[in-house]
């Protein structure tokens, strides 16, 4: 038997991580929503895609959580996306209730699952879901550090033509502007980038990787980025079933690694069949450890707001 994966929210990003998924054939995979029809569609299309692309993967489309029943890992995607002129925070209130509803009920079904979150705001939904399961704060992981940092790997890739495989860049902190793209440690082949591109070229591409998921949402104008955000839950996902400890960068509880305790943030994380098996802790200097800093009270102020919002007694 297969591992099972459920996606709970159907829409954009839910439905691409289940595509990727099903292109690597590591799982059956079932994708939950709150409209009806559309995830059994959505599911008989992939279905149907199955034999074009000779992978042999169960995908079933349902509006009842029973159907997510054992499931290894469960991907929580439900939620508003923001539109143009929105940040993320401005999701929270609307989010939380969907997310702690999402989470109370998956649980239920899979209470040893290991949970993914990307619904924004990122390290606040992830803390809510950790908060109404209770469930081992390893557990629970945040998506946000592998797209931040394949953001600022595209860019470097398209500014010196390099290949996207040569190139390693690492965005550490909370998913909002106040992210920190790590240009001291990130590199092309080991060599640093301020070898490769003048100091303006990279302040830029640091400021656009900060804004980029912005920039999508102005393009797109209906929703947000959901190519790039679902090929990062689907890596998380295959890391943590074949027990990887691949090191990426996700949103980990924290207690006390960077100086920070009490939230998820994003640090670099290795993971395996337990979530996060350990937060590694990079050499910062004054400068990186003060962005870091500037980050997290972001994400504390976020994490205030949803406890005045929420009570976890
Ligand atoms: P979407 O609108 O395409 O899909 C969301 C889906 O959630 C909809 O199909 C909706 O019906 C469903 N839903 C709403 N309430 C539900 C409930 N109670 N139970 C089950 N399903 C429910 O939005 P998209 O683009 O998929 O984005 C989803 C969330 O992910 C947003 O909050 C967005 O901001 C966030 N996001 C986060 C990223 C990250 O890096 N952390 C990247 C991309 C998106
Ligand atoms: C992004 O960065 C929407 O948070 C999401 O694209």
């Amino acid at each position: 038997m297969k591992p099972k994966i459920s996606i709970i929210g159907a829409g954009m990003t839910g439905s691409t991580t289940a595509h990727w998924l099903a292109e690597r054939e590591i799982a059956d995979i079932v994708l939950v929503d709150i409209v009806e029809g559309m995830p059994q569609g959505k599911a008989l299309d992939m279905t149907e895609a199955m034999p074009v692309v000779g992978k042999d993967v169960s995908i079933l489309g349902t509006n009842d959580y029973a159907d997510t029943k054992d499931s290894d890992i469960v991907i929580i995607t439900a939620g508003l996306p923001r539109k143009p002129g929105m940040s993320r925070e401005d999701l929270l209130v609307k989010n939380a209730n969907i997310v702690g509803t999402v989470a109370r009920e998956t649980y239920k079904y899979s209470p040893n699952a290991i949970f993914l979150i990307l619904t924004n705001p990122l390290d606040t939904m992830t803390y809510m879901t950790m908060k109404v399961t209770g469930i081992d704060p390893r557990k629970v992981i945040g998506q946000a550090g592998i797209l931040d940092s394949a953001r600022m790997s595209a860019f470097i890739a398209m500014e010196t033509g390099v290949s996207v495989e040569n190139i390693n860049c690492y965005v550490l902190g909370g998913h909002g502007d106040s992210m920190v793209p790590l240009t001291r440690h990130s590199n092309i082949a080991g060599v640093p980038l301020n070898k490769y591109l003048p100091k303006e070229k990279l302040d830029a591409i640091v400021q656009r990787t900060r804004k980029g998921g912005g920039e999508i949402v102005g393009l797109l104008k209906t929703g947000s980025a959901f190519y790039a955000p679902s090929a990062a839950l689907a890596q998380m996902a295959e890391a943590i079933l074949k027990d990887k400890h691949l090191i990426v960068p996700c949103a980990a509880y924290m207690q006390g690694e960077y100086g920070v305790e009490g939230i998820f943030f994003g640090v670099p994380t290795m993971l395996g069949r337990n979530g996060v098996e350990k937060i590694i802790e990079y050499e910062l200097n004054d400068e990186e450890m003060a962005a870091l800093k500037v980050s997290a009270d972001a994400v504390h102020k976020s994490v205030e707001k949803l406890k005045s919002l929420v009570s976890f007694e």
